[in-house]
């Protein structure tokens, strides 16, 4: 809705009216799409001032620390509801009812297993291969298993390309982690819940069965919960602009892997926990801080820090009364722990981070939990991509509801003007 208007003087032009947008919450929105008729663009490199689209699945205000998926604030979500509710909310936009919320989990329960032949697909990678390469590598060739669902103009296929990968994704996380063992891989059981079946297939073993943990399989749950959305950063961002061009699900989900991967976003976790391994003991804190603090020490806190969040992230207090509920539920008093805690009160304590409103992210807690449950800190972010699929799902869904427009930005050149060639080569 445009009620309002934004002038803009462009060199040589009288003034230029833009629409300025109103969204139902957070800022309103400078509509430039007209600004390339005038022989301008606009520079923003980040997009720190820029909405790339329209969409109605999450919203947050960074500096009240506010986050909801569909409306329903995540706190809430994360305490009172579970994993495939929250993932039937974004999907569909509301919540289900009982007998929605049965056939949805039917279905998500009943395509868990994924074609055998993927199976002999993982032998092709080195056993020390880096999970997320693995997970990047057998997501974006699903598209080759289940071509049957690939016309992205049809809704009835994306559905059903929303319900392999939301099924499906435990099932191949699990299995880039027994192929890093060298374990034989093992089969979805569909009697358990979503985050239960990924336990079971992360460590049952043919000879032992795996009794899950009510209070792991529930910080499980929540794990998925905080990660399943977070609105256009820089992974789903990545399956949007992968999406306008057409491309099948399976590719764009390998693409928002990809993304996710880097230490400024999802592979922040892992990093965060061989940081706390790396700083060790409280001592070393203050060495640690100083670094962080160096401009010429490429050094940052991980954990710290949010391109949005200019407040405590709200996942982040969710994140760590689960880490407590963890780690009394094992009796494991975690030295890593204790090193977070202290890290955690300095930096709230110290003016640099205060001037510049870095708080621990979501993923300063969720390594000290994977860890304690038994979970390789490789296998972090390869769980997170596992609980974003429905939030990346759900982004591409909207964007091809609301019409596609192939993502392409322009650019400010600033490399050589014409010149003429002639090869230094003799010929
Ligand atoms: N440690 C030390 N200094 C920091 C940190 C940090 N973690 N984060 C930001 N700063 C400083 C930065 O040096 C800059 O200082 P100055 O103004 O003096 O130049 C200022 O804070 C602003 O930083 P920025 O790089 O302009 O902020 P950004 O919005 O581009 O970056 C971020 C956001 C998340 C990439 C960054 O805070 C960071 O690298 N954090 C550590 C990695 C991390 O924990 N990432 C997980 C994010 S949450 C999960 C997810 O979204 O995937």
């Amino acid at each position: 809705m445009a009620d309002k208007k934004a002038t803009v003087t462009c060199p040589g032009e009288t003034a230029v009216e833009l629409d300025v947008l109103k969204g139902t919450l957070g800022q309103d929105v400078i509509d430039i799409r007209s600004l390339g008729s005038h022989g301008v663009f606009t520079f923003d490199p980040g997009f720190t001032s820029t909405a790339s689209c329209e969409s109605k699945i999450t919203f947050i205000d960074g500096d009240e620390g506010i986050l909801l998926h569909r409306g329903f604030p995540i706190d809430q979500l994360a305490t009172h509801s579970s994993y495939l509710e929250v993932s039937y909310i974004l999907l569909y936009g509301e919540k289900p009812t009982p007998q929605e919320f049965e056939e949805f989990k039917t279905t998500v329960t009943r395509h868990t297993m994924i074609h055998e032949q993927i199976t002999r697909l993982f032998h092709g990678f080195r056993r020390d291969s880096h999970p997320m390469a693995v997970l990047c590598g057998v997501t974006g060739a699903l598209a080759a298993f289940y071509h049957d669902s690939l016309d992205v103009n049809n809704p009835r296929h994306r559905e059903i390309a929303a319900f392999r990968l939301l099924s499906k994704m435990p099932t191949v996380a699990a299995m880039c982690y027994k192929y890093s063992l060298g374990q034989p891989f093992v089969y979805p059981r569909n009697n358990l819940s979503y985050a239960g079946n990924f336990l079971h297939m992360m460590f049952s073993t043919p000879c032992e069965e795996y009794v899950v943990n009510p209070v792991l399989e529930r910080a499980m749950d929540r794990i998925l919960i905080l990660h399943a959305d977070h609105e256009q950063n820089a992974s789903t961002s990545t399956v949007r602009t992968a999406g306008s061009s057409g491309a099948n699900p399976f590719a764009c989900i390998a693409a928002g892997i990809a993304s996710l991967w880097g230490p400024a976003h999802g592979g922040a976790n892992e990093a965060c926990l061989k940081m706390l391994e790396e700083i060790n003991r409280k001592e070393h804190i203050p060495e640690f801080l100083r670094r962080a603090k160096d401009k010429n020490d490429s050094f940052r806190l991980m954990g710290f820090g949010h391109r949005v969040y200019k407040n405590y992230d709200p996942r982040a207090t969710v994140m760590r009364e689960t880490c407590h509920e963890v780690l009394k539920e094992l009796g494991m008093k975690d030295d890593l722990l204790e090193v977070a805690m202290e890290l955690e009160h300095i930096a709230l304590h110290d003016p640099y981070f205060i001037e510049r409103k870095l708080y621990p992210n979501v993923d300063f807690y969720s390594g000290i939990i994977l860890k304690a449950m038994g979970i390789p800190s490789s296998m972090f972010t390869v769980i997170f991509a596992m609980a974003r699929t429905v939030g990346w799902i759900a982004h591409w869904n909207e964007m091809h509801d609301d019409g596609i427009k192939i993502a392409r930005p322009r650019q400010l050149y600033t490399g050589y003007t014409r010149r003429d060639f002639t090869s230094n080569l003799d010929k």
